[in-house]
């Protein structure tokens, strides 16, 4: 009989408290946590290379996903704070999972308040030592207006998980 793993989503905006979020599950329930940022942080030959920053995020997250599946077939929990943005992304996702026989939960940290959001973004901003990671506010309007924050409905798919 197939192990079961569980998968965990996190969703949210920049600056939303998945990696908060995310840590604390680690720590709670000793499950993989996964973020593609530090991965990126840590591949980067030259921490200003904006370019090679975005090359390198798809090869993450595909990196990661087909880790993610192995731990998921061995049985394990693992959380996944990519920020999924949209509902066809967080469904590809637990399809997936889904066909390994695993379990899905999807959080969604709220992320409808964007000069809250864009506060919290300043004050990691200013700590910043490299240009790379600095969000500026267009783009965080654009993020904003582009997502797509899950509905009860979509939450209500998953074998856990809501709004925080
Ligand atoms: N529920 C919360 N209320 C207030 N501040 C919070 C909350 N959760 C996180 N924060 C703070 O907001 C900032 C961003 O949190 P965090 O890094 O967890 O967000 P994130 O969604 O992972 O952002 P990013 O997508 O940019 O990695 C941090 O300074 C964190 O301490
Ligand atoms: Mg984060």
């Amino acid at each position: 009989m197939p192990r079961v793993g569980t998968l965990v989503l996190v969703c949210g905006l920049p600056g939303s408290g998945k990696t908060t979020f995310a840590k604390r599950l680690e720590q709670e329930t000793h499950a993989i946590r996964m973020c593609p940022d530090e991965w990126i942080e840590a591949l980067l030959a030259d921490l200003n290379d904006r370019d090679e920053k975005n090359r390198l995020r798809d090869a993450v997250e595909n990196l990661q996903w087909d880790l993610t599946k192995g731990y998921l077939a061995k049985g394990l929990t693992v959380v996944l704070e990519n920020g999924f943005w949209t509902e066809e992304e967080r469904s590809q996702y637990a399809m997936e999972a889904l066909e390994l026989g695993a379990q899905i939960q999807l959080f969604a940290m709220d992320s409808s308040d964007l000069d809250e959001l864009w506060r919290r973004i300043e004050i990691r901003n200013q700590s910043l030592d490299t240009v790379t990671w600095v969000m500026v506010r267009e783009d965080h309007e654009s993020s904003w207006a582009g997502y797509q924050a899950p509905t009860e409905e979509e939450i209500a798919f998953y074998d856990d998980g809501g709004f925080l």
